[in-house]
């Protein structure tokens, strides 16, 4: 008998020990052709540790760079696609995308790092990797780096070479002040549905805001919405509407990527007229209250949406470049074309 019960408890402990890390997510959507999880397995085979042992050494500095990360990646994509455009500096053509009003909040030291990591890829492979993949996979270990779900993330992006206006720019990017019914025509325009903007909005577990993105919520006067003692948080931090404070984006665990946001919005305690209204439109109330009880769910489909909002309009094969700097297009220099093997894999680059 306890012999048995030893052998149980045994194969138990190994079936605990084999089993996949809960919160790696296996459903993903269809995947664009020209990307592929095995695109750099020849030219950069290490590309993936490279990132994430970078992002580990800084965020153990500043954790406050992952939310950085990860909102310049959903920067990037929703405005023209996925192909590194918002990394740009400005040039005789124009102001950058960085010079639109919601980029000016973009934090410095994230697009430091995506240089920095370039530059330290590029010591080790070659020029092969594009900006955008870098600005990918920053983000997802960013999640992950903060206690979020891992996920896969496809690679083959290709660098733009323009960049979006500034009328684009504010046109692609919802404004924190527009509720669900203003923010799901944006999305849909890039074919993301309601339960994509539940889902992406809990990137707003790590991170802070800036009085000016939330003033209208208590300026004049409370949003009726709004939790009366989180109100008066708010108002300690912003105390005229042009304050330049911040405060976080979660109360709960601001820099631990979790379901916490969901319960702040279950408790009025969402920042955002963008996040709160989420709790109170019937399209998206209940996928907030099965967040807010299901971590795990949570972080299957944040992972789900994650991987459609990266390959949206993604640049592939012979279109754009391998940028040299993240922040300038190659210019004259010829763009370097990479050759594909017939399973997605990219083996050398001209
Ligand atoms: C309806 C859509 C969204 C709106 C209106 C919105 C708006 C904003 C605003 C206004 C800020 C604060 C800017 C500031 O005052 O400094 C912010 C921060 C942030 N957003 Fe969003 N956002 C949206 C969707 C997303 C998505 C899809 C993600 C990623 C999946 C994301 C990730 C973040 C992160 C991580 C921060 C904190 C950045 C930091 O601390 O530097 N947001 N967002």
């Amino acid at each position: 008998m306890a012999s048995s019960i030893l052998v149980f408890l045994l194969v138990s402990a190994l079936c605990l020990l084999s089993s996949p890390a809960p919160a790696v997510a296996q459903n993903l959507p269809p995947i664009v052709n020209g990307l592929s999880f095995t695109f750099y397995k020849s030219s950069c085979p290490k590309l993936e540790s490279i990132v994430r042992d970078f992002l580990n050494k800084q965020f153990e500095k500043d954790i406050g760079l992952a939310a950085g990360l990860l909102r310049i990646h959903f920067h990037d994509c929703f405005v023209q696609g996925c192909d590194g455009s918002v990394l740009l500096d400005g040039s005789a053509s124009g102001p950058s995308e960085q010079d639109a009003p919601p980029n000016l909040t973009l934090r410095p030291a994230a697009f430091q790092a995506i240089n920095d990591l370039r530059a330290l890829i590029d010591g080790q492979c070659g020029r092969v990797v594009s900006c955008a993949d870098v600005v990918a996979l920053a983000a997802r270990d960013s999640v992950v780096l903060s206690g979020g779900p891992s996920y896969k993330v496809p690679l083959g992006r290709r660098d733009g070479v323009t960049f979006a206006t500034r009328n684009a720019t504010l046109a692609s990017l919802p404004a924190p002040t527009f509720n669900v019914t203003q923010i799901l025509p944006v999305l849909s325009l890039i074919n993301l549905d309601a339960d994509d903007l539940v889902a992406l909005s809990g990137g707003h577990t790590i991170g802070r805001g800036h009085c000016s993105s939330f003033s209208n919520r208590i300026f004049p006067s409370r949003d009726p919405t709004m939790d009366q003692t989180f109100f008066n948080n708010l108002r300690d931090t912003c105390p005229a509407s042009d304050t330049n404070a911040t405060t976080s984006l979660d109360i709960r665990s601001p820099n631990v990527f979790d379901n916490k946001y969901y319960v702040d919005l279950m408790n009025r305690q969402g920042l955002f007229t963008s996040d709160e209204n989420l709790y109170f439109d019937s399209r998206t109330k209940s996928l907030v209250l099965d967040f807010a009880l299901n971590q795990t769910l949570f972080f299957e489909k944040f992972a789900f949406s994650m991987v459609k909002m990266g390959q949206l309009g993604v640049l592939t094969g012979g279109n754009g470049e391998i940028r040299a700097n993240c922040s300038a297009r190659n210019g004259g220099k010829i763009s370097m074309w990479p050759v594909i093997d017939q399973h997605g894999e990219q083996t050398a680059a001209f």
